[in-house]
């Protein structure tokens, strides 16, 4: 199949991937047995058969659960060297990478050793990589900016903030005040905005947060005008086809807007959000929608360009890649 060797084959940035949720159940055990951590799971198969999400909370519930064997320094480098390793037999030439330090520090790690067990894995290669730190938007924005004042001492090893975890009811504007902050650091800016939650919550990460990126944003088609500026203003939207069918945003690929995103001249991305988790990788995703939705070789082109686009390299770094 020719459109599936130009798809797998083709050089791609992956710009939605949290570094927790490349956590597969054989490395969730081998962890939580290295460091004795008990599991509700007595086996990689009694947990991978507990991945049948409803919505997003319920995938949510099983996740923040796997990432407690994550202790050691070393427990970071292994998880984020798994995953540059996988995705660099996917041609992703480069990953911008999600953690959620909350989630750890909440357990008693250290920031420190989250980001340095994370970073020195992406300094190691083989692909290119940068790191953007999330805060968890079920928590307050007290703790966010805490969290921000954390990880100070290590702002050269990440480029940017992000928001996730539960969407409805935490609304963007909500971490105005950390966001700012981020801004006066020199971070980039994104949002997971418009995945379960309304277009309102698309425009105003865009006019409250002032973020560069929608992490999702596959609600906009609901509001016409909201999709005539993000198309205005070029504003990348980092989808994710896999996350969407299992946390049910659609009820079957071939529902899923991923083409009409496109048509309407919106720079969309394709990406695994949470790959051990939703049934795949980047490249899985890439295949899913493009069978179930008729995507061609134009769309393939798209996309992989649109990823190097909406990614915060530098313009000569872009250059090498479009
Ligand atoms: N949405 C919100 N929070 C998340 C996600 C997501 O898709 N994945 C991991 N944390
Ligand atoms: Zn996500």
């Amino acid at each position: 199949d020719p459109l599936r060797n130009i798809v797998v084959g083709m050089p791609k940035a992956e710009l939605h991937i949290h570094i927790e949720g490349s956590l597969e159940p054989e490395l969730i055990f081998a962890l939580a047995q290295r460091n004795g951590v008990s599991l509700a799971y007595s086996s990689v198969e009694a947990l991978r058969a507990a991945y049948a999400f409803t919505d997003l909370q319920s995938f949510l519930d099983i996740y923040y659960a796997g990432a407690s064997v994550l202790l050691t320094e070393q427990d970071f480098y292994d998880m984020t060297a798994a995953y540059l390793a996988r995705v660099h037999a996917d041609n992703v030439r480069h990953a911008e990478i999600f953690f959620d330090p909350q989630t750890h520090t909440a357990r008693g790690v250290p920031i420190e050793t989250v980001i340095t067990g994370i970073w020195r894995a992406c300094q190691e290669g083989p692909i290119s990589s940068r790191l953007i730190m999330c805060f968890l938007r079920h928590l307050s924005e007290e703790e966010a900016i805490a969290t921000l004042e954390d990880a100070a001492p290590y702002r050269d090893k990440f480029i940017g903030v992000g928001l996730d975890s539960s969407e409805v009811g935490h609304p963007p504007e909500k971490f105005a005040r950390v966001f700012d902050r981020a801004r006066e650091l020199g971070l980039h800016l994104v949002a997971h905005a418009g995945e379960e939650g309304p277009p309102s919550y698309i425009r105003n990460a865009l006019d409250v947060l002032n973020v560069e990126r929608i992490d999702h944003g596959v609600r906009c088609l609901e509001d016409q005008l909201l999709v005539d500026r993000l198309v205005s203003e070029q504003v990348p939207l980092t989808v994710c086809p896999l996350s969407n069918i299992k946390l049910r945003v659609f009820d079957v690929m071939g529902k899923h807007n991923l083409r009409a995103l496109l048509d309407a001249g919106l720079v969309a991305t394709v990406n695994s959000d949470d790959p051990a988790y939703f049934g795949g990788y980047v490249n899985a995703n890439y295949l899913a929608a493009f069978e179930a939705l008729d995507l061609g070789v134009a769309d393939a082109k798209t996309l992989a360009r649109n990823s190097f686009t909406a990614s915060f390299l530098d313009p000569e770094d872009k250059r090498k890649y479009l």
